[in-house]
């Protein structure tokens, strides 16, 4: 064996010379993969005894992608397309062996190969575009010569990792090799393709689906009608899309020019830029600097759910799921039926629903109506009424009940904890769990640790956040923790602007050009503006009081702060504009023309200087966590980072400026926080704190 170079091998098995790299933790073509790639190849080249080449990797996955960390660096060691050019002008065949992910430049070197074959755990994808990118290297001109346009469009606009079986079934992959026998099985396809003399397939030579494509522009005109919704704001789907016209349209080499130039304009941009920041942000949440990754992980093998309504049964779903029991626990039977019915009915209303897996999920689940049954729960989240003296009752209760060690939740939304956890003799047991509704769909978990906390519960609570698909950040005990203190912010401007002079919709508007999926008045519309509210109690002194009077209270009575026709369309409301006038000349309230960027800078920029007094008082541990519960959990736009990414992006001085200017119109809500003014006068970023 032959070491090329840190992170590479070179050895020669009878006449197959393998390449192996070893570039830990997913073989990200970093430079000196890169380098040991070329040099790997050259060395096969001039190895007379090899009549083929493999390459193989070592560790978790075959080779990952791009390594995300160089981009925007200056380029050092072999550039990919050397490589590319290297492997695919090899004079003898070179056959890529994959396992765990083949991904965005993984899979592009993998396509210049002249044969790949995969174990059948494998999987293959050009997941850039979720980095706001589109594959750079040639894969935008290779993939749809072998899948077809169709299949190219939904996998780069996806980036979806396809399964071995079904990359086989495409002729992305050439043969499956047994499990865990990726390199007996690679050497065996080599030596078998030396023995049969087969030709160097080249995929830029190939024209059957790309001819078959051409002519049909509807393609592409049809795909970007389907999902115009989707892919609303991002500039990466469309750029993907150009490309896949170019694979069908043009000579291979005219179609790589229009893929390195949409490259080039994607990589430079902010939407790519915030969105790589955001896959390091996610996988950043799940450090925690003083819970080592050594920390126990308590066992979790049945799971206590206390409240079998929306929120309730949506926890539940995330453990059935997994394959953990759950025990629903309500007062009532016929709440507990209708719980455990909700549950069923979203699983057989969900898309992938097959009866068997309904079947064996629901066995998972059982009901109880009384908290004794919790006794041999490792875990109990309580999903009650957002009341403290409730909460504290059933805490009490628990204590007693549950077995030492069981972790006891509650998911409150913004209540305290610590105080929660002084009724129990365990405070230590006691987290915050805060799920987002529904709780079955949502990505975020906001696990909250209370002063007592101790660190094997919050280490268990986030890697099992990890093993029910969840994306936990760790916050600390504030009223609405990280994501509602902040939304807090900006539903008071919201409401004040309409006061002021801007509509509903004017707000609205501005929130989803922004990116958001909806704003907060179409948001009160479909959540229902009689939430939280009590008939007998209102006295017609909000805006959402005399709507609900009016029994408008949202989509679901076809009125609200909009009015909707019978499919659900809103129309903004000539009712609600003149409720809203006449409100504010009650008030005294001088209206005025409101600007879009006026609504904008006050709805965001108090929620970024609310971010700034969250990380004062420590409540987050980083800026990118704020970012990480405001994509995750409240659909603030991918492409703009989050709060505090978008905050440096204006730059906190101007975010700052502002935030004076609106303090000396309209008080001290607006008042900076001291990390903000500090960070401005630095010429700082929140991303420079460390
Ligand atoms: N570059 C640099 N680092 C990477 C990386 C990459 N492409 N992919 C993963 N990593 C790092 C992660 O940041 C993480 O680091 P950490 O341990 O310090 O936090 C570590 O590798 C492990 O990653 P995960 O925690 O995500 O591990 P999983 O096992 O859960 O997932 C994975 C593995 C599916 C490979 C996932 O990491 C992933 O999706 N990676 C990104 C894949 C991708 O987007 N590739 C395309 C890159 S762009 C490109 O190739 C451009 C080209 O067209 C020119």
């Amino acid at each position: 064996m032959t070491a090329i170079n840190a992170v590479t091998d070179y050895t020669r098995e009878g006449e197959v010379g393998v390449i192996t790299l070893n570039s830990p933790p997913v073989n990200a073509l970093s430079a000196g993969v890169r380098d040991g790639l070329a040099e790997g190849m050259a060395a096969a080249i001039a190895d007379a005894g090899a009549k083929a080449v493999v390459i193989i990797c070592e560790g978790r996955t075959f080779i990952a992608g791009a390594d995300i960390t160089e981009f925007g660096g200056a380029q050092k060691g072999a550039s990919l397309f050397d490589v590319q050019e290297a492997i695919e002008g090899s004079t003898k065949p070179v056959v890529a062996a994959i396992h765990g992910t083949a991904l965005g430049g993984g899979l592009e070197v993998a396509l210049t190969c002249h044969y790949r074959v995969a174990v059948p755990s494998a999987r293959c994808g050009l997941p850039e575009v979720n980095l706001g990118l589109l594959p750079g290297a040639g894969g935008t001109q290779r993939l749809p010569r072998i899948v077809g346009a169709q299949r190219a469009l939904e996998m780069m606009t996806s980036g979806e990792h396809v399964p071995a079986k079904a990359c086989l079934e495409m002729g992305l992959v050439d043969e499956l090799v047994e499990e865990g026998k990726l390199r007996e099985g690679a050497l065996a396809f080599a030596n078998k393709i030396v023995a049969e003399n087969r030709p160097l397939k080249k995929v830029r030579d190939l024209d059957d689906k790309t001819s078959a494509d051409r002519g049909h522009p509807e393609i592409f005109a049809n795909f970007r009608k389907a999902n115009a919704r989707k892919f609303r704001g991002f500039l990466a789907p469309e750029y993907n899309i150009q490309c896949i016209e170019a694979a069908v349209n043009l000579p291979f080499d005219e179609g790589l020019k229009v893929e390195r130039k949409l490259f080039g304009e994607l990589i430079t941009g902010s939407q790519s830029a915030a969105q790589r920041y955001s896959f390091f942000a996610e996988r950043q949440a799940a450090k925690i600097p003083d819970v080592p990754d050594d920390t126990a992980v308590l066992p979790i093998a049945k799971v206590g759910v206390i409240g079998g309504g929306t929120m309730g049964g949506g926890i539940a779903m995330n453990f059935m799921n997994a394959g953990i029991p759950v025990v629903m626990v309500e007062v009532k039977q016929e709440a507990l039926d209708r719980g455990i019915a909700t549950v069923r009915k979203n699983y057989e209303r969900s898309r992938t629903a097959v009866p068997a897996e309904t079947e064996a999920r629901m066995a998972r689940l059982t009901g109880a109506l009384d908290l004794e049954a919790l006794a041999d729960c490792d875990l109990v989240i309580e999903a009650v009424f957002e009341r403290m003296d409730i909460k504290k009752d059933i805490f009490t209760r628990l204590d007693a009940i549950c077995k030492p060690g069981a972790i006891l939740a509650t998911n409150t939304s913004g209540l305290n904890i610590d105080e929660i956890a002084s009724v129990t003799k365990r405070p230590e047991a006691v987290i915050g769990l805060h799920f987002f509704s529904p709780a079955n769909v949502m990505k975020l978990l906001e696990i909250v640790r209370a002063d007592h906390t101790s660190k094997e519960v919050i280490n268990t609570s986030m890697k099992l956040a990890k093993k029910i698909g969840k994306i936990a950040v760790l916050v600390g005990v504030t009223p609405g923790f990280v994501g509602n203190r902040i939304l807090g912010q900006r539903q008071r401007e919201a409401n004040k602007l309409i006061f002021e002079g801007a509509m509903p919709w004017d707000v609205d508007r501005v929130l989803y050009d922004f990116g958001f999926p909806m704003g907060p008045f179409a948001m009160s519309d479909l959540a229902g503006l009689d939430i939280g509210w009590v008939k007998e109690k209102s006295k017609g002194e909000t805006i959402r009081d005399v709507l609900c009077e009016m029994d408008r209270r949202g989509q679901k009575t076809g009125a609200g702060y909009y009015d909707y026709d019978e499919n659900r369309n809103a129309k903004p409301s000539p009712v609600v504009e003149k409720i809203i006038k006449d409100f504010a000349a009650k008030q005294g309230t001088n209206t005025r023309e409101i600007s879009d960027q006026e609504i904008l800078e006050r709805c965001i920029y108090p929620m970024i200087n609310e971010g700034a007094k969250i990380l004062e008082e420590g409540k987050a541990i980083r800026a990118s966590d704020i970012d990480v519960v405001w994509q995750n959990g409240y659909g603030w736009p991918v492409y703009r980072g989050g709060p505090m990414w978008y905050g440096d992006l204006v730059g906190l001085d101007k975010v700052l400026a502002k935030m004076k200017e609106f303090q000396a119109q309209m008080g001290d809500v607006f008042k900076p926080s001291a990390l903000l003014e500090k960070l401005a006068a630095e010429g700082k970023r929140f991303q420079d704190l460390k």
